[in-house]
């Protein structure tokens, strides 16, 4: 049977959650609205053996799952550094998720060493991100990294 304690301490769990997502989407919100290259900016947790979509900004993506090993938002977690590639039609890797972008931005987000989510950045402008960029939205990823944690955390718990 569950407790009025427990009950209340997942009630309170959910809470967090919901604000840590409104919060990583708040940031994904100010990314792309700051920097005029950003079009798509989305963060993406790990989950057992894939990639969840939580939070994003600009265009709905059929990409809300994406099981690890395909795309460049795979190749960010399992080389565990950041993917700036320049020109996405010419990477055999990319997966295609709008028309319009050309570049594309992936850094992890860690918890110590290890890689439990990432921010993902489309451009519809070739060769968009430079060195400033990646350093950029690493210090972004490592401030993130606590909201990210509880997500990660939660689903794991779930995955049990
Ligand atoms: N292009 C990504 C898939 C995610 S979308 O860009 C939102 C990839 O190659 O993994």
């Amino acid at each position: 049977m569950v407790t009025a304690a427990e009950f209340q301490k997942s009630e309170i769990d959910g809470i967090i959650l919901e604000s840590a997502k409104k919060s990583l989407s708040n940031i994904c919100h100010v990314l792309s609205e700051r920097n005029h290259r950003y079009n798509w900016t989305g963060v993406y947790v790990v989950v057992g053996d894939h990639l969840k979509l939580v939070s994003f900004q600009g265009a709905a993506t059929e990409h809300v799952l994406i099981p690890l090993g395909e795309g460049l938002c795979s190749l960010a977690i399992s080389r565990n550094e950041t993917v700036n590639e320049k020109d996405v039609k010419s990477n055999r890797e990319y997966l295609a998720c709008f028309l319009n972008t050309k570049a594309e931005l992936v850094v992890p987000v860690r918890y110590g060493d290890k890689p439990i989510g990432e921010i993902d950045i489309d451009s519809d402008e070739k060769g968009a991100f430079d060195q400033d960029d990646e350093k950029f939205v690493e210090e972004i990823a490592e401030k993130i990294s606590p909201l990210v944690k509880l997500i990660y955390d939660q689903h794991e718990k779930n995955l049990r």
